[in-house]
């Protein structure tokens, strides 16, 4: 762990929105009188009604509650759209570059109001109404903006499912939410090769109780695709005959607002429930001050709307504060490994946010890719996702942003709605790899394993003391469930599932998961999902996942595979298993080693002991610690002897 400390430029600290002075002042005032700091701050978005409750959160075990501004009415698509046409109607909303260099095109907070208006108008022509559920899956183009703001502008609830998941995993997100319509594409489009959205989503029907109602295809690549008479039809057909006028609907301050599937550490992924006018309020106001953003600049956040980062901070966030923000369809490698950096000087990007992963991908290709472009108008860069080593940090810092751009690395979850621990540019003074400080009315804190608060320098559990406006409020349909999830664990705290050091000068070091989440190239995947895939097939009787240190990926998936009695483990069976897992979840969950073991590490009450298997895959067979208790120790001797190695 890097200890070097870079100074807040100088010009920074005059001209950013918060100096360290303010921010402090600032965070102090919102943990002492809460309902004062966001009463104030919630005015930042337009309300219907105005509030006169701010905040009504209870962490009670068995009454977990948590409601913000719960008297006032809004909408989301007016506050991301219709307040700015009477100053930014000719202003650039949304910059979208293609996969392919040659295509991309400006919309105007004009356009981008008569295009969500006409969206929104398809939707309720084909039956949608406030509160029902719509499921999109699109790829990285214009229309997914179009389709959420749409849903929000009518009180739908949107279930956004990224693109690279499977027919089954989108089955399984389409019938929990229980959505009547989909939106998806003909194809995606990413590295020039196209993704068969509409393909997977005609297979995810077969598997959906009582089959998808509505399928509203929008025209992406033109490639061939079978449009099922009474269920699809193509939005452009649609959108032709809708009128570009639709009135926002008046919602409840906690009226749903989306749905986000995301993986925990069991069972299968939970459905993270955001409501509308505190989550606005959050995205906004952290989109604003975490990345100083200023009228006129160009942002650009490359991750996918498949997830959250997509949602708070190339939607959301952005939008409600009136800024051009870039959509990006491609990959950072195609047509070339300089796609990103061109793409910041072709469209003069000022604030770049992307994920660990990315940077230590394009760090192996050497400095001459990136010094090859300009990168002149870049001023502040992000990072998202996962911890940043602090060797990918100084090379982000040193080549990418020449040693000028400060770097906010940001950390926060699905369920916390926006960034909850980061740098302030104008503000902190950053420590590579650290996210450094709580925002406004986050209130960390680090315990052990008994619940014990820790004071001062230590490690432990992160968890959160109080609720902020941008938290979930529940796990759509499964409220025990969220509250076993969250607030079981540390009775009265909301529970990260992070682990965390906190050093002399209060700043924060996320140090990764502590539950049975990993991370892989920044995306949530839970071990039991993919063991799940695993034993599905046929020929497998147990499996056991792990992940252990991968150098690009942050983390690699190790799967251990019991086969059944008279299976042959070989080359081909290994490959056969991947392409099952990728079958079954989506090629984000292809396990990187599959290691067939004759047994896997048990107690005698015949639990799989995860420790010693993390501890394998991650090569420290010097700590397998206390192993007396197995109910087979020799099977430990087995699995060191065939320990895949790392690629
Ligand atoms: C991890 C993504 C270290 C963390 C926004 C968290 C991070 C999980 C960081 C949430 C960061 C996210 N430093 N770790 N800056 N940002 N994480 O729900 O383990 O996809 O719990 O949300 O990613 O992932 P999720």
């Amino acid at each position: 762990m890097s200890e070097k400390i870079y100074d807040v430029p100088a010009a920074w600290a005059k001209k950013a929105w918060l100096n360290d002075a303010k921010y402090k002042k600032m965070y102090a005032a919102s943990i002492k009188d809460p309902d004062k700091f966001w009463g104030e701050h919630g005015k930042r978005i337009d309300w219907f009604k105005p509030y006169s409750k701010v905040r009504n959160a209870s962490y009670k075990p068995g009454k977990v509650s948590i409601k913000w501004f719960e008297d006032g009415t809004t909408n989301v698509a007016y506050n991301c759209v219709d307040r700015h046409l009477a100053t930014r109607a000719k202003q650039t909303a949304i910059i979208w570059e293609g996969d392919d260099p040659s295509e991309s095109k400006k919309i105007t907070y004009g356009q981008l109001h008569t295009e969500v208006c006409k969206f929104a108008n398809v939707l309720k022509a084909k039956g949608v109404k406030k509160g029902d559920r719509v499921t999109i899956y699109l790829p990285m183009i214009p229309e997914a903006a179009y389709a959420m703001l749409a849903c929000a502008r009518i009180g739908a609830v949107h279930s956004v499912v990224f693109g690279g998941f499977s027919p089954d995993s989108l089955a399984n997100r389409i019938e929990d939410a229980d959505s009547k319509v989909v939106i998806t594409a003909d194809e995606g489009l990413r590295g020039g090769r196209p993704v068969p959205l509409k393909k997977n989503v005609d297979a995810a029907d077969d598997k959906v109780k009582g089959g998808i109602g509505t399928v509203i295809v929008v025209k992406r690549t033109g490639g061939h695709v079978t449009m099922k008479e009474g269920r699809d039809v193509w939005y452009h057909d649609e959108a032709a005959k809708a009128s570009g006028h639709c009135p926002p609907a008046e919602m409840k301050a906690e009226d749903p607002l989306f749905v986000l599937y995301t993986s925990g550490s069991t069972g299968k992924p939970k459905g993270v429930l955001h409501t509308t006018a505190g989550y606005l309020v959050y995205a906004s106001m952290t989109h604003q001050y975490v990345f100083d953003y200023h009228d006129g600049e160009i942002y650009w956040c490359t991750a996918d709307v498949g997830w959250v980062t997509g949602h708070s901070y190339i939607l959301y966030g952005p939008l409600a504060n009136g800024a051009t923000t870039l959509m990006f369809e491609g990959i950072p490698t195609y047509p070339t490994i300089s796609r990103f950096w061109d793409v910041v000087d072709k469209h003069k990007v000022n604030t770049f946010y992307t994920a660990p992963t990315a940077i230590r991908s394009l760090m192996g290709a050497g400095e001459e890719p990136v010094k090859k472009t300009k990168r002149k108008s870049l001023r502040l860069l992000g990072s998202v996702g996962e911890p940043i080593n602090p060797e990918a940090w100084e090379w982000y810092h040193r080549v990418v942003g020449d040693d000028r751009c400060p770097i906010v690395d940001t950390w926060w979850q699905t369920e916390t709605g926006g960034i909850l621990i980061t740098p302030l540019p104008g503000a902190t003074k950053l420590k590579p790899g650290s996210a450094t400080r709580p925002f406004f009315g986050v209130k960390p804190e680090l315990v052990d394993a008994e619940g014990k608060v820790l004071e001062g320098a230590a490690e432990g559990n992160l968890v959160i003391a109080e609720s902020w406006p941008g938290q979930m409020r529940t796990v759509y349909g499964d409220h025990k469930r969220f509250e076993e999830t969250y607030f079981a664990t540390y009775p009265n705290k909301y529970f990260t599932g992070d682990g965390c050091r906190r050093d002399a000068d209060g700043y924060y070091w996320i140090t990764g998961r502590v539950d049975d989440v990993i991370n892989v190239s920044g995306h949530r995947m839970g071990t039991a999902e993919v063991e799940s895939a695993l034993v599905a097939h046929p020929k497998v009787s147990e499996a056991a996942v792990v992940g252990y240190p991968h150098d690009i990926k942050g983390q690699g998936i190790y799967a251990y595979v019991t086969l059944m009695a008279g299976e042959k483990a070989n080359e081909d069976l290994r490959k056969e298993l991947v392409a099952h897992v990728r079958k079954e979840i989506g090629p984000i969950a292809s396990p990187d080693l599959i290691q067939f073991a004759p047994g896997l590490p048990k107690t005698r009450s015949g639990k799989i002991m995860r420790r010693i298997l993390r501890k394998i895959a991650e090569d420290e067979f010097g700590a397998l610690g206390d192993t007396s208790t197995l109910a087979d120790p020799a099977v430990v001797d087995d699995l060191i002897k065939n320990r895949q190695n790392k690629r």
